[in-house]
């Protein structure tokens, strides 16, 4: 230590050659230095067992978020907890590690009551970390997965960045997009298997969703020649170095954490150290400079055919001849006979939108069972993932207005697409339904429900992309496959019939689904993604989601995918525009006419029964007749349509 002291001070060297190896294993050391962590048994069952013993000894108090017990009793609890723990380290680390010292020694508690994501972070830095090696080791006494608060890592991130962490540098909590989050590993560990990682390594863990708590032992492994040290900013140009031990972390954890330093801290030393915090940008920027950017890799086909497979990536939707008039008929007939087939007032129906899951399973049960074989004739490797009746009433001014349909799967990856199929032949003239060409290109965020509180980033140029739509005529049978980003909606049906249709969600056999819900009551937009099951479509439609979202709260007991940023592109109107017209789009003046026509009632009393953000497939349920874009109504559509006109 000498060389630390006063004035002469020998900088830690940026080589870390001469850093001590702390696994025996030579591979173990290698993935360590790779990865910043590695997973390896440490505990035997009796440990586990006798690890368990000890907690439940001295923890009787009920424990609430995340719990560490050296911060929740007396000095001398936790250093029999302490102790304990360590002598089973010792034992399990006898084949494991080379001479090192072993500090800590702390039950690491996530409740089951009510824990959250704790986003991916950096630990503090307690040695010279240019100096000397030392990792922190996580070992659950319960298995874990992501249900119940396992942790993520970002693997080889311990290398991106040199600057330090503690009480006064505080490292910033980060949650990343959905499609960067995808980088990080879940490490879903056995009782009694530790991870061992960096404390460089940005590293979180999920909430606990299980029914117990999450026990954990937690403890650090460092060289021998290493210091306990803390860093405290002197200055934007200097680092102070301070002595420190376990009971100085131990006891002043609280005043550390606000940046402040205890009274009679003893500094060791003064070293150059420019402080460069790491924010959002530097991170994601890291990350997309390490992992290979979406799209890098080709992906699979969802259609047999070659050719209809690239009509549906270049225009994101394609016409198929789904059905022959015998299945038409057959599910008209079986429509018909539906109890709650009664039409609504507003004119529009969704089957998957019926409170009642038994309806909506009997439903989908035989809409599949009728059309699974004209399906698999043009899909290869598929899954249908939700299927509904969707049917639109005479109503003159039932617009289902332009919307994408949610998120399904990892978009990056797979293809996901709405099958829609009229039982009847259908134009403009009777809920036909109309596309955007090529707007699944146009944004690439995930699309989470609910509506209205989810709101799409062209929520305000609802009237500047519908005279765009390509309304497409189809015979009964007929129908058109999109991409579930893309832009669509349809016109009013003014003829006397029903137009009943059918929705199917397809998507590749081997693709996980997943659902993606804002969370209430955040400032920045907040997403959390779920790993579900087809039947998670049956009995979470829109409605209910965007109850839970109003009462606060969120979709239980799912294997959450984590929590994620939402920033959607946004486009100027005119930009919008031009982008529809480089993709192929054309303004449709007869649809402009129709609708002007339907809206064009100035004095008339404002009955808007703007259909809500809805449908036209079963992907998206809101519940008709929300307020939910206060600046969409279709009255403002024709207000602009015949502005148009009259130009
Ligand atoms: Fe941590
Ligand atoms: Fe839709």
């Amino acid at each position: 230590m000498a060389l630390f002291r006063g004035t002469s001070v020998q900088y830690p060297s940026p080589e870390r050659g001469s850093m001590k190896a702390l696994l025996k294993d030579p591979k173990l050391q290698a993935d360590f230095e790779q990865q910043g962590f590695v997973v390896t048994r440490l505990f035997s069952g009796e440990q586990v067992s006798a690890l368990l013993d000890l907690y439940h000894q001295h923890i009787r108090e009920k424990v609430t978020g995340l719990y560490e017990s050296s911060r929740h009793n007396t000095y001398g609890v936790n250093r029999t907890i302490n102790e304990s723990i360590r002598d089973q380290i010792v034992i399990a680390g006898q084949d494991l590690f080379l001479p090192s010292k072993l500090y800590g020694g702390t039950f690491m508690v996530k409740s089951h009551i009510d824990s959250e994501v704790l986003p991916l972070h950096r630990d503090w830095n307690v040695v010279e970390p240019e100096k000397y090696r030392t990792f922190f080791v996580w070992c659950p006494l319960v298995d874990v997965s992501v249900v119940n608060g396992c942790l993520f890592v970002l693997s080889g991130s311990h290398r991106y960045f040199r600057s330090l962490g503690s009480g006064s540098y505080p490292s910033d909590r980060f949650i990343l997009p959905p499609d960067l989050h995808k980088h990080t590993e879940d490490i879903p560990l056995k009782a009694g298997e530790a991870i061992l990682y960096s404390d460089d390594l940005f590293h979180g863990s999920y909430a606990n969703n299980g029914s117990s708590d999450r026990i954990v032992v937690t403890a650090r492994v460092m060289e021998e020649e290493a210091e306990l040290v803390y860093f405290q900013k002197a200055s934007e140009r200097d680092v102070d170095v301070y002595q420190a031990d376990e009971e100085f972390y131990l006891t002043h954890i609280d005043q550390l954490a606000k940046g402040r330093l205890p009274a009679k801290s003893r500094r060791l030393y003064r070293r150059p150290y420019r402080h460069v915090p790491v924010t959002d940008e530097t991170l994601q920027a890291k990350i997309r400079q390490h992992f290979p950017p979406p799209g890098s890799t080709p992906m699979k086909q969802l259609f047999r055919d070659v050719r209809t497979q690239a009509d549906f990536e270049r225009d994101g939707y394609t016409v198929i001849n789904l059905i022959d008039q015998a299945q038409v008929d057959e599910l008209k007939a079986f429509y018909y006979g539906l109890e709650h087939a009664t039409v609504p007032a507003q004119g529009f129906q969704v089957s998957l939108d019926n409170a009642s899951p038994d309806f909506v399973r009997t439903v989908s049960e035989r809409l599949v069972a009728v059309v699974s074989g004209s399906v698999d004739k043009h899909f290869k490797d598929h899954k249908i993932f939700t299927a509904s009746f969707v049917t639109k009433a005479k109503a003159p001014l039932g617009v289902v207005p332009p919307h994408q349909d949610w998120t399904f799967v990892d978009e990056g990856e797979f293809w996901s697409a709405t099958i829609w199929c009229p039982l009847v032949d259908v134009s403009i003239d009777n809920g036909a339904l109309g596309v955007i060409k090529g707007s699944h290109r146009l944004y690439d965020h995930v699309r989470p429900s609910p509506s209205p509180q989810f709101a799409p980033p062209f929520k305000d140029q609802l009237s500047v992309i519908f005279p765009y739509l390509t309304i497409l005529d189809l015979k009964a049978g007929q129908a058109v496959v999109f991409d579930n980003r893309t832009i669509h909606a349809s016109p009013p049906n003014t003829s006397a019939e029903v137009r009943v249709a059918f929705g199917i969600g397809v998507t590749h056999e081997e693709a996980k689904i997943r659902h993606y819900y804002l969370l209430p009551g955040r400032e920045k937009p907040l997403i959390e993604g779920y790993e579900v099951e087809p039947g998670f479509f049956q009995t979470y439609n829109n409605a209910r989601l965007s109850a839970m979202h109003s009462s606060g709260t969120k979709p239980k007991d799912l294997n959450s995918l984590g929590i994620f940023t939402l920033t959607p592109r946004n486009y100027g109107a005119n930009q919008l525009k031009e982008a529809m017209v480089a993709a192929g789009n054309k303004e449709d003046t007869a649809l402009v006419r129709k609708m002007a026509g339907l809206f064009g009632n100035p004095g008339g009393e404002e009955k808007s029964t703007a259909v809500g953000a809805d449908q036209e497939s079963p992907a998206v349920h809101a519940k008709r007749a929300l307020p939910f874009w206060k600046v969409y109504t279709p009255r403002n559509i024709a207000r602009e349509i015949r502005y148009r006109l009259s130009k």
